[in-house]
């Protein structure tokens, strides 16, 4: 296991956030890469921080005159690391054009996108998964993590079998490698909290997590950081 990414969504006051990094800067590890993705209003209070932060989204515009939107440029100076494109509670707006867009965006600063993709039904998941990618990635994206989010699971409870996972992690895996000739890691997320995460991070081919809801509570993030030493 590599990455335990740990996405806030749009939670947490001015209050809150500043008692979540001082209960957040008593954890410790060594053994993985942890990131915080907070609210874009946040970042600036993750400088200078001894663990990495990262965005939720990028703007697809180079800067310029697009009122209400966040660039990569802008990202890169608040030493933002990775950056989501494509979450699926942005799908509802991006097109996939923008989506590539974004990635682009992203590769000139040097910050890693972290693709999301996820089908909506179980039956359509090699259809879904392979416009998902196709649309987003050409041969100039070198650097990419694959968050592998069923749609069904997020914020549900619902989480699918190990074996499916695995399953569906060695397809995007498998097909990243015959068009692309990539070896990208490929994260799962989905209703992973510190109960699960011990039997997820069996599955051997997953890289690491993307947590929502369970990462808003310190307690839950320490939990899940034992769960995957
Ligand atoms: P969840 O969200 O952990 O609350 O299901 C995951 C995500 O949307 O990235």
């Amino acid at each position: 296991m590599k990455y335990l990414f740990l996405n806030h969504k749009m939670h947490l006051t001015f209050e809150e956030i500043g008692a979540y990094k001082r209960d957040f800067e008593k954890l410790s590890w060594d053994f993985l890469e942890v990131a915080v993705f907070p609210s874009f209003v946040y970042l600036p209070c993750f400088m200078e921080q001894s663990y990495l932060v990262a965005s939720q989204d990028v703007s697809s515009f180079d800067l310029g005159a697009h009122t209400g939107e966040i660039g990569a440029k802008q990202l890169k100076e608040l030493q933002v690391k990775y950056s989501l494109v494509g979450h699926s509670e942005r799908r509802k707006k991006d097109c996939e054009e923008e989506i590539h867009e974004k990635i682009q965006r992203l590769q000139e600063v040097g910050i890693i996108p972290v693709l999301c993709v996820g089908d909506e039904d179980r039956r359509f998941f090699e259809e879904t998964l392979k416009r998902q990618l196709s649309s987003a990635i050409d041969s100039s994206v070198q650097n990419l993590i694959i968050a592998y989010e069923p749609i069904y699971s997020i914020g549900t409870g619902v989480v699918l079998e190990n074996e499916e996972i695995e399953k569906s992690v060695a397809w995007i895996k498998n097909f990243v490698q015959e068009n692309y000739q990539k070896n990208f890691p490929v994260l799962y997320g989905g209703s992973v909290d510190e109960k699960n995460i011990g039997h997820l991070s069996k599955i051997s081919n997953v890289d690491g997590f993307l947590v929502g809801k369970a990462s808003l509570d310190v307690q839950k993030v320490k939990v899940m950081l034992e769960e995957l030493k």
